[in-house]
C-alpha cells in the first residue's frame, strides 16, 4: 500500500487501525509526552537489523563493529553492546561514549583520516583493538606515541580500492579522488615499514568505499581487491588476521531495491574461501535508518493562492533536525500520524521554520494535511540526531526509544539554558569597551 508515496513495510513505523504507532506505541502519545519534534527509535527494529547482518554472515568469522557516527546515542550504543557488537569510531568523543556505556575497548576500531595526537594517546591508553590507518603520516605518529608509551598499536591500513561505489559523490569514499585511505602500492610500503617496529602489530587491512551501496558487485571488488594485498603481504611474512570492509550497507528510503544482505553474505563467505581471517564490518546505516522517525508537527499551511504556486507546511522540524534533505537532496519518506483526516489532499512542500530557502524535509508530496497535526518524517535512525545543530538557536530535539508499548526519552530536550551556559556575555560600556 502507499501513502504520501511510500510503502509502509519497510520502516517500524505502522499503522494500526488509523494511528501511526511504532512498535505497540502510538506516535500521538509519545508527542504528548515530550512534545514535538522528537526523534522515536524502535527498539525490536534495532535488533533485528542486527541480527539479521549477523545471521547473513553466519558462515564466516566475523564481528560487527557498529558505526557510532550514524547515530551515537548512549542508549543505542548500550544496545548494540548487549547484542555483541563492537564499534566502529572517528573521535576521542565517539570513544568516550562506547566507554561511558561500559564497551570494550578492545572491541573498538578507530577510524578517520585527522585523528591528533590527543585522539591517539587517549586511544592507546585506552586500550583499543585496532587503528584504521589513512596515511603515512598517521602512521609515524602512532608509531611515535606508542613508542613514548610504552605500549603497542593495534594497525590496519586503510586502503582505497578505488572502486566506484556508486552512491552519492558525497558519500563515495573509496575513488582514488577521495581523501580517505592510500593506494594498495603505498599500504604494501606502510606494511613493510612497519613489520620490524615493536610499537607496531600488523592486524588487518581496511577499506571502506562509501555508504548507501545498493548493489553488491562494488563491495565483492573491494574485497576482492584487498585480499590480494593481504595475500601478497603473506609472502613477505606478514601475516594478518583480518579483513574490515567498512560499513556502506544500503537500505530503502524511497523505491530503491536494497542490497540484499543474504546473498551478499553468501558471496563474502565464497571469496574468502576458508581463509583464516576474521571479517570486520562497520555498518551503521544499515543498522538504523530505517528504525527511527522524526516526528514533528504542522505550525501552519500556506495554500498557494496562484495555480502555479507551491503549497507549504510548515512543520516544527527543520533542517538544523535533519540535514540530509538539504545537504544531500536525499528523499524521507513523510506519514500522517493520524491518517483518517478529512482534509483535502494537496501536494505539499514540507518545510521548517529556519530562514533558509534550503530548510526542507521533503517536497513535492502529497498528503491530507490541516494545522496542528503530526506527521511522521521516515528513515531517520541514521545521520539524522547526530548531524543536528543549533541553527538559529534551536534546541536539539530529543530522543525517545520505545520497547513495546512502552518507552524511554533517552535524551532530553535541549533547553535555552543549556546553549546559553557555555557562551560569554561581555559587559561592555556604551563605547564597546
Ligand atoms: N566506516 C567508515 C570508515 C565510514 O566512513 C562510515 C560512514 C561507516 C563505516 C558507516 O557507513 P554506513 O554503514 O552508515 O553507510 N551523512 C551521510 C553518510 C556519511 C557516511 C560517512 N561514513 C548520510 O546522511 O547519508
Amino acid at each position: 500500500m502507499t501513502l504520501g508515496n511510500v510503502e509502509k513495510e519497510f520502516t517500524a513505523a505502522k499503522y494500526q487501525q488509523d494511528e501511526l504507532h511504532i512498535e505497540q506505541t502510538a506516535l500521538s502519545k509519545i508527542a504528548d509526552a515530550v512534545g514535538t519534534p522528537a526523534y522515536v527509535y524502535s527498539k525490536s527494529y534495532l535488533t533485528d537489523q542486527y541480527n539479521l547482518l549477523s545471521e547473513a554472515l553466519s558462515s564466516t568469522p566475523h564481528q560487527i563493529h557498529y558505526s557510532v557516527k550514524a547515530n551515537s546515542n548512549l542508549a543505542i550504543l548500550a544496545l548494540f553492546k548487549s547484542l555483541g557488537a563492537g564499534f566502529d569510531i572517528v573521535s576521542a568523543g565517539e570513544l568516550s561514549r562506547v566507554l561511558a556505556v561500559g564497551g570494550d575497548p578492545k572491541s573498538v576500531i578507530f577510524s578517520g583520516v585527522g585523528k591528533s595526537v590527543e585522539e591517539i594517546n587517549f586511544a592507546l591508553k585506552a586500550g583499543i583493538g585496532c587503528f584504521n590507518v589513512e596515511s603515512r603520516g598517521e602512521l609515524l605518529r602512532i608509531m611515535a606515541q606508542a613508542e613514548l608509551l610504552g605500549c603497542v598499536a593495534n594497525v590496519a591500513i586503510r586502503v582505497n580500492p578505488n572502486v566506484d561505489a556508486k552512491t552519492h559523490p558525497y558519500i563515495a569514499t573509496g575513488l582514488k579522488e577521495n581523501k580517505f585511505g592510500v593506494t594498495k602500492e603505498e599500504a604494501f610500503a606502510l606494511y613493510l615499514l612497519a613489520a620490524d617496529n615493536p610499537a607496531i602489530n600488523l592486524t588487518g587491512i581496511d577499506c571502506h568505499i562509501g555508504s548507501q551501496i545498493n548493489e553488491p558487485e562494488p563491495l565483492l571488488q573491494a574485497l576482492t581487491s584487498i585480499l590480494e594485498l593481504r595475500d601478497a603481504l603473506e609472502k613477505e611474512g606478514i601475516s594478518l588476521q583480518h579483513i574490515d570492509l567498512g560499513g556502506g550497507f544500503g537500505v530503502r528510503y524511497q523505491d530503491e531495491t536494497p542490497l540484499d544482505i543474504n546473498d551478499w553474505g553468501a558471496s563474502v563467505g565464497q571469496i574468502l574461501g576458508g581463509r583464516d581471517l576474521q571479517l570486520r564490518i562497520e555498518p551503521g546505516r544499515f543498522l538504523t535508518a530505517n528504525a527511527g522517525v522524526l516526528l514533528t508537527r504542522v505550525e501552519y499551511l500556506k495554500i498557494a493562492d496562484e495555480p502555479d504556486h507551491k503549497n507549504f507546511a510548515v512543520v516544527d522540524a527543520a533542517m538544523n533536525d535533519l540535514l540530509r534533505p538539504s545537504l544531500y537532496q536525499a528523499w524521507h519518506g513523510v506519514l500522517p500520524v493520524d491518517k483518517s483526516s478529512n482534509a483535502q489532499p494537496l501536494e505539499w512542500d514540507i518545510v521548517g521554520p529556519i530562514c533558509e530557502s534550503g530548510d526542507f524535509l521533503a517536497k513535492q508530496r502529497s498528503l491530507a494535511l490541516a494545522e496542528k497535526d503530526l506527521v511522521a518524517v521516515l528513515s531517520i535512525g541514521a545521520y539524522g540526531s547526530v548531524l543536528a545543530s543549533n541553527y538559529n538557536t534551536r534546541g536539539r530535539a530529543p530522543e525517545v526509544l520505545v520497547d513495546g508499548a512502552e518507552f524511554k526519552v533517552v535524551r532530553r530536550r535541549e533547553t535555552i539554558q543549556d546553549q546559553l551556559r557555555l557562551e560569554l556575555k561581555l559587559e561592555l560600556d556604551q563605547a564597546g569597551h
